[in-house]
């Protein structure tokens, strides 16, 4: 039987903040259930033990029934000898994987899986990218030849047997498994791991776990079940709107899509609209392209009212209708993250739009409404066409296929996502 060990015991002092960065959570779920579900949709892992605090075992108990949670101990190798004391007596196999890395893929575990096969221990490492220099006291030591250094992550898989023995021999302070192994001089061999499999040590690396959603956030997922759910679109009269109708329409939604006739410079929305919905999609925007020079202040308001205060209207209507959960999503740009030349309060105003995403996401959590903000490419649309007369149009991508995307995005547990859209026939473009 292979067993995969998730530890979750520490304090993450580096990390700081309220709760154990493990347990922080990273779009709608914590960061160590990332990792379970890695081994869960292992065929080859039989058995997950998660090895975590004591103030949070009741509570991880009964999140995951089907696995066995154990008290952690004060340091990572005591925690990693009592998830291994806690294994099956017929287990062959065990791989400990730090619940700290969010982004440990299929084809790693594999990897290490393989390789247990002809061997005792087996590393995940990656190639250290910058010169690796020892320095005592401030002054260098040594400075090993970088082709032969690597970095060492997770998981780390061992022979059963080999690993509970060194556990119990060996008497060195480590932060990993695989040191007591290569005390006890059992040949330890690599394999490949990932540079997206990091470790979340201080709180910048949350942001980089961010920033890594982002661009592996272009999810395959089964088809949304879209049948009878009320759904309504703002800006849903042209561009990627329609095609979101569309798609909503022929998916059996029952769509209200609202264009012009409802001014998202007002101070509320109409009553009418106020309505039990399942999801509520914001594709309204006003995009003007001009110099900063040339910007009055009233185009800045026109913009910045359309754009991201109507968000603010749009979300408390999420807030106050959907009372059983539901969907929120807003559709930004790709000038959220690139300010762009004449783009300056359209870019400003697309930006401040992903970051209410994320504080929305987070303060509706416990409402079950989830909140995202996809960030289409430049998009074959009416909008973009006026903007850019002339444009070639091979290199715009088609509405229906952002569309589909952003709807993947209406259905799940998923939120707090900056989704950048972008295909492989728009890379190489100059923007
Ligand atoms: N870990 C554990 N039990 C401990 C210490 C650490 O299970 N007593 C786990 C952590 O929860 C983490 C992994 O080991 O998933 C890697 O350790 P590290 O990144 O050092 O986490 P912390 O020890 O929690 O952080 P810090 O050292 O900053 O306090
Ligand atoms: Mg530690």
């Amino acid at each position: 039987m292979n067993v995969a060990i998730i530890l979750a015991g520490g304090k993450g002092e580096r990390f700081g903040g309220e709760v154990p960065k493990q347990f922080v959570v990273l779009h709608g779920h914590r960061v160590i259930d990332y990792a379970v579900k890695a081994f869960e949709q292992h065929p080859q892992i039989d058995k997950i033990i998660l090895v975590v605090p004591a103030n949070w075992k009741a509570e991880i108990e009964s999140e995951y029934p089907q696995h066995l949670t154990v008290l952690g101990g004060n340091t990572r190798r005591e925690s990693s000898f009592l998830g291994l004391k806690a294994c099956p007596i017929n287990t062959e196999k065990v791989l400990f994987h730090d619940a700290a890395r969010p982004f440990l893929d299929y084809d790693t575990i594999e990897r290490v899986l393989d390789a247990l096969q002809s061997a005792d221990a087996v590393d995940t490492v990656i190639p250290a990218t910058d010169t690796i220099v020892e320095v005592k006291h401030g002054v260098i030591t040594d400075m090993p030849i970088r082709d032969y250094l690597y970095q060492g992550q997770t998981p780390q898989g061992f022979s059963y047997d080999v690993i509970l023995k060194a556990h119990e021999t060996i008497q060195v302070e480590t932060t990993d498994d695989i040191r007591l192994a290569m005390e006890m001089g059992v040949e330890c061999v690599s394999v490949a791991g990932s540079q997206f499999n990091f470790k979340i040590t201080s709180s910048n690396d949350l942001y980089m776990a961010e920033r890594v959603t982002q661009i592996q956030a272009n999810k395959s997922h089964s088809k949304p079940d879209f049948k009878h759910k009320k759904v309504l679109v703002f800006g849903g009269t042209g561009g990627i709107g329609s095609a979101l109708v569309d798609n909503l329409k022929t998916n059996g939604a029952l769509v209200t899509a609202v264009g012009s006739e409802i001014d998202l410079t007002r101070d509320a929305l109409p009553d009418a609209i106020d309505q039990p919905w399942d999801i509520i999609i914001h594709s309204a925007g006003l995009f003007i392209k001009k110099p900063f020079s040339e910007l009055t202040v009233v185009e800045w308001d026109k913009v910045m009212a359309i754009n991201l205060r109507s968000a603010f209207l749009v979300a408390q209507l999420a807030h106050q209708t959907m009372k059983r959960g539901g969907w929120l999503t807003f559709i930004g740009s790709s000038s959220s993250h690139r300010g762009r030349t004449s783009q300056s309060v359209y870019a400003a105003s697309k930006a401040a739009l992903n970051n209410l995403t994320q504080s929305l996401a987070a303060e509706f959590l416990d409402d079950h409404i989830r909140v995202n903000c996809i960030n289409p490419p430049r998009t074959d649309t009416p909008m973009r066409h006026k903007a850019f007369p002339g444009e070639d149009r091979e290199l715009l991508a088609d509405p229906k296929r952002v569309a589909e995307d952003i709807l993947g995005y209406c259905s799940g547990e998923e939120t707090g996502h900056i989704v950048n859209l972008k295909y492989s026939s728009q890379f190489y473009v100059k923007r």
